[in-house]
């Protein structure tokens, strides 16, 4: 990957809703914003400096998502509610059946924006099982350390000599040679990853990445319509609370903080109304940052019939299908490039 030209794709969305959340979240925490510390999520998926190098605090960054998804996945009441409904595996095995319906066995390419082995592994063994397996495996990542994890997880899948995997940031993706032919792609974005990302910035760059017919799968943490338990008991989790953790000594070492959790509006004039949760680290060591609070991660949720309707503000997508977990905080949407 080209390290300088990593460093220059901020785009000035991105920087926007930087701006914002950090004047959101000193207002609602009441402290200057000289004291606030915030960057781009994706600087904590890579080292600038020597982005194909894989080094301990990348591994261990991809290793507790990969823990993630096998406590959700193998958890059977996860994600149910308290009046049934499905749970996240379920939700996920529904979506498969509905991708068989829609793909032409051997026909088309899997694309894997941010790749994870776990749900990964359940979506590729549901597709070949219902004999709809895709032609190839493209996964990109900007971490280096999911490369030989995914190789293994997903080899068995594909046709021999056509998995890829490219290591870079997936917003250069237009000027990326991709192996697009006539054959029409799967993108997936799983794992709350769109959250990570500036709204707009997310919905206007899916519409000139794909092309018609294509199709994107896409996974998100929704606001519940009453509930928000599922979305507390997600950051209260030690994995998440870990996640936080090492994105700040990653970067400041070995330093004693305090773990936060605080959420504000969406900024007005988006496309879709929700909300944005950030993890924080308020650091209480008596050293020279003493008192900094760090922004570790920012994510946007939104209800159900915004998330639909931000896929579908710009006109580019038509919404397939959403799957929703019993408890109505989880969704896998398909839809399709038009
Ligand atoms: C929140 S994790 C989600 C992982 C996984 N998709 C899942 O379902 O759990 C985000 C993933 O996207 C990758 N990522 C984040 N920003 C990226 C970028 N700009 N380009 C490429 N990959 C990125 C990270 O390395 C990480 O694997």
């Amino acid at each position: 990957m080209d390290a300088a030209l990593n460093e220059q794709s901020v785009t000035t969305e991105q920087e926007d809703f930087l701006d914002y959340l950090h004047a959101s979240i000193a207002e609602t925490l009441r402290v200057p914003e000289s004291e606030i510390l915030i960057k781009l999520n994706k600087h904590k998926y890579h080292d600038a400096g020597a982005p194909d190098v894989t080094n301990g605090d990348l591994t261990e960054v991809f290793n507790i998502m990969r823990e993630l998804n096998l406590a959700g996945v193998s958890n059977p009441s996860l994600g149910r509610g308290h009046n049934g409904g499905l749970s996240l595996r379920e939700a996920l095995q529904q979506t498969v059946r509905e991708l068989a319906t829609r793909c032409d066995p051997g026909a088309y390419h899997y694309v894997e924006l941010g790749p994870e082995p776990i749900k990964t592994a359940l979506i590729l063994e549901g597709l070949a099982d219902l004999a709809a397996p895709p032609a190839s495996y493209l996964g990109i990542d900007i971490n280096p350390a999911s490369r030989p994890v995914m190789r293994e997880a997903v080899a068995r899948y594909v046709p021999a000599g056509s998995l890829r995997q490219v290591v870079d940031d997936y917003e250069r993706l237009e000027r990326l040679p991709l192996p697009w032919d006539r054959k029409p792609a799967l993108v997936t974005m799983l794992g709350f990853q769109e959250g990570n990302e500036p709204p707009s910035d997310m919905t206007d760059w899916y519409r000139r990445l794909l092309r018609p017919g294509d199709m994107l799968l896409c996974e998100m943490q929704l606001v519940p319509q009453s509930d928000w338990s599922p979305i507390y008991c997600f950051y209260n989790d030690d994995l998440m609370r870990r996640f936080s953790r090492k994105t700040l000594t990653a970067k400041f070492g070995d330093v004693k903080s305090e773990y936060g959790v605080t959420v504000v509006a969406m900024p007005p004039g988006y496309p879709a109304k929700g909300i944005v949760v950030m993890t924080t680290e308020r650091i209480v060591d008596g050293g020279p940052f003493n008192g900094k609070i760090v922004v570790t991660n920012y994510c946007t949720k939104y209800p159900a019939d915004e998330f639909r309707t931000l896929r579908e503000a710009n006109g580019a997508f038509e919404v397939l299908c959403q799957t929703v977990t019993g408890d109505g905080s989880i969704a896998f949407q398909l839809a399709r490039r038009r």
